[in-house]
């Protein structure tokens, strides 16, 4: 598939400042310090800003071996367990959608990619709020930001093993809150939690273990710090579409 047709295909293409020269495929043929094959890959989508932005919160180190090596390996997989498939031509929320059909590498290795470009991208080192119609749906479905702020932390905190807590507004264009296990996400039929994503954190050990060890709920707490407002409000509006 074309570069600008395969962006596209996973929701990528309008945010051609996602896509950077630096981070491309190297073209030497060879593979990176994780073994992963990097030389026949379509573009790996740009880290939005540096390793070190989010720092005190998420330390430069864990985002270097988080985007680098992890998410890179996801996007990897992904692009391997398509390639040549039918799935090829479709736009990767159509294959959430029949992903009970799907194998598990589609399974682990689309929802990876996907989960990781939205989880970088509700991240900023400028972190301000949400906006007024979010904050009115928020206060609507929990009483306030800050109540809001709790489920979310305590999906984030008790979400057993690895896995990933959601804001996603659901088929009834309602805000919801909830979790899911590995690399699923809201948008696989699979899910019992449903919808469209709009904020999510990432609670791989991967994502944190190096600056917080086993304690999982700080690096929960310092989240809040670093959460893209800005994102989340742009994807609220589209979901309510
Ligand atoms: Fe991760």
């Amino acid at each position: 598939m074309e570069r600008r047709k395969f962006l596209k295909s996973v929701g990528l293409v309008t945010a051609a400042a996602y896509v950077g020269p630096k981070l491309m495929a190297n073209d030497k043929g060879t593979t990176d310090n994780s073994g992963v094959e990097v030389a026949s890959l379509p573009e790996f989508p740009a880290l939005p800003y540096a390793y070190n932005a989010l720092e005190p919160y998420i330390d430069a180190r864990t985002m270097e071996i988080h985007y680098d090596k992890h998410h890179r390996a996801y996007f990897t997989n992904f692009v391997n367990a398509i390639k040549g498939t039918p799935l090829e031509g479709l736009a990767i929320t159509d294959i959430f959608a029949s992903m009970s059909k799907q194998t598990d590498a589609v399974r682990n290795n689309a929802g990876g990619f996907y989960n990781h470009t939205i989880f970088w991208n509700n991240l900023s080192p400028e972190s301000k709020g949400p906006s007024p119609e979010l904050s009115a749906a928020m206060t609507k479905t929990f009483g306030s930001l800050d109540k809001f702020k709790e489920a979310f932390s305590t999906a984030a905190k008790t979400r057993f093993g690895s896995g990933w807590a959601w804001l996603y507004l659901n088929s009834d264009k309602n805000l919801a809150v909830g979790s899911t296990p590995n690399q699923d996400n809201p948008l696989m039929d699979i899910s019992p939690v449903k919808g469209a994503p709009l904020l999510t954190i990432d609670v791989w050990e991967h994502a944190y273990y190096l600056k917080y060890q086993n304690k999982r709920a700080d690096y929960v707490d310092a989240f809040w710090n670093v959460v893209n407002w800005d994102e989340v409000n742009k994807r609220y509006l589209q979901a309510l579409k």
